[in-house]
């Protein structure tokens, strides 16, 4: 599939674009978690949304201000700080990006060390350069099965905080861009225990405190293994100091709209204050603070009737989907079940293949990668949604049992050959030579940098993790890795159209 072009209008604009995609009535398995206008109008909201337009102000009399909030911002602060059960709530309109920048910079000083897994996305690397911090790698396990990065183990992160105790903090994505957890409690435990701040960055897992806050009133399960559904606890209830939620992910707030949440007393409120200002535009929008206050209105009104409806639909799915042959899921012991990865390499279809056919029938997933396709579900996907990514897989397997699918001349490359495949984790634990970052530096071709020093980070996008950051030595598997990637139409930042990159000058 070309990456770079709609399949129907080539040379579109962009707003020609968004309202073709609009006028699709696709299904959506992607970011933003609200997944349309529809949701906003099935919950009493679609008057609101509709105004939008006119609640685009500025800070005039009355309307408060992000950066010293005390009136109508505070308020809706306080909802989150309610709902999560938090010290302090911040409204983000940067994106987790700017909570997990402004987080950093807050907990280690210019010229320390901040323990990191390497599978981190690149605002904790950008926080990295803006604050003179070195990191120290927590490499994550990779699990087999999947070819993807598996949990930090709190073991670990307990051996890098002995041998590196200089390092002010730890940080690490919890969940991962595929729904897998680590153990956050116990990594939390081992941190304090040297006197460390915990960063969780859990931009994927906002809605884990939904779950958890209604978990006594819905339906126990046993184990999402044996056909129920448990979500894993949320960081915020596990002991991290500070807690990091895009919102706009899985829930219903606007795309670049998240919460930073304090847990403890040991965060230095003014210090993430100075740098959140220093972070995000100094004109927030109106329109984007006002979904965040819908957010936090709608799960205090309707949470439980939200989380339950969601739930259902997730465990209707996963029950059929077992019964599909040749489709296998991605299952782990601290698996987010909210995140649904799909493997149909046993029919004869990679990933790439997978996903092309899930959008010929106008379901549009989140990500791909090897023979996974992640299905990022949200609360605002409806039970049709689940239905018809079920009645799509299996139309597939049972077109499968036909030549149709295995004559495909790229079915020959599935059937578990890309599993362990770049930027799902493998490659991320393959620990690249720093040689310092490079003073000066030249453009040069991709094909020939096996061996030479990089000056930018190279970025596979999704999942944004940098799988070259800059001061590492680029080998010959990374450089086929990325080049392969860049033919399969994917976009990797820091590597441009003409397949050049920037390296240390010779
Ligand atoms: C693991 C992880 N952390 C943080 C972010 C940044 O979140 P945001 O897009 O809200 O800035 C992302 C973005 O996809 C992510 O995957």
């Amino acid at each position: 599939m070309d990456r770079k072009e709609s399949p129907t209008g080539r040379g579109q604009s962009l707003g020609a674009f968004l309202a073709e995609h609009a006028s699709l009535g696709a299904v959506s398995f992607h970011m933003p978690g609200h997944k349309g206008a529809d949701f906003f109008v099935r919950n009493g909201y679609g008057e609101k949304i509709k105004r939008l337009a006119e609640w685009d102000i500025t800070e005039i009399f009355g309307a408060d201000n992000l950066f010293q909030p005390e009136s109508v911002i505070r308020r809706t602060m306080q909802k989150y700080e309610r709902l999560y059960e938090t010290r302090r709530s911040y409204l983000l309109i940067n994106g987790s990006s700017a909570g997990i920048i402004a987080s950093i910079l807050a907990s280690v000083r210019r010229g320390g060390r901040l323990i990191m897994a390497r599978n981190c996305h690149k605002s904790v690397f950008n926080a990295l350069s803006l604050g003179g911090i070195e990191p120290v790698y927590l490499r994550p396990q990779v699990d087999d099965r999947y070819g993807v990065a598996a949990e930090v183990r709190a073991c670990d992160v307990a051996a890098l905080l002995d041998s590196e105790p200089q390092a002010a903090a730890v940080i690490l994505a919890s969940p991962n861009y595929y729904g897998i957890c680590s153990d956050i409690a116990a990594i939390a435990r081992e941190t304090h225990k040297r006197g460390k701040l915990l960063i969780v960055d859990q931009a994927h897992g906002a809605h884990l405190k939904f779950f958890a806050n209604h978990a006594a009133a819905l339906p126990r399960d046993p184990d999402h293994t044996k056909g129920g559904l448990r979500f894993p606890l949320p960081a915020e209830a596990q002991g991290a100091d500070l807690v990091i939620n895009s919102t706009h992910k899985t829930l219903a707030s606007f795309t670049q709209t998240a919460v930073l949440n304090v847990c403890s007393d040991r965060i230095d409120c003014t210090l993430l204050e100075d740098g959140l200002q220093m972070l995000q535009s100094s004109s927030p929008s109106y329109p984007l603070m006002a979904t965040l206050d819908f957010n936090a209105d709608l799960l205090a009104e309707k949470g439980l009737e939200l989380m339950e409806q969601w739930r259902n639909d997730l465990l209707w799915f996963y029950e059929k989907a077992a019964n599909i042959r040749g489709l296998s899921l991605m299952k782990g012991r601290l698996m987010d079940p909210s995140k649904i990865n799909l493997d149909m390499s046993a029919c004869g279809l990679d990933g790439d293949r997978l996903e092309r056919e899930l959008i010929k029938r106008r379901i549009f997933p989140e990500l791909v990668s090897g023979d996974i396709v992640m299905c990022m579900t949200g609360i605002g996907n409806t039970s049709s949604d689940y239905e018809k990514l079920l009645a799509a897989l299996a139309e597939l397997s049972e077109r499968s049992k036909t030549a149709e699918i295995a004559s495909d001349p790229r079915a020959a490359k599935a059937g578990g050959k890309t599993r362990a495949s770049l930027c799902a984790g493998a490659d991320y634990a393959v620990q690249l030579e720093f040689c310092g970052i490079p003073k000066e530096r030249e453009r040069i071709s991709l094909e020939q940098a096996a061996g030479r020093v990089c000056a930018m980070s190279l970025i596979p996008y999704p999942p944004g993790i940098p799988l070259v950051c800059p001061g590492e030595r680029l080998t010959e598997k990374t450089v086929s890795s990325l080049l392969a990637l860049r033919q399969a139409g994917r976009k990797v930042i820091g590597v441009d159209e003409e397949l050049c990159i920037w390296a240390g000058k010779a």
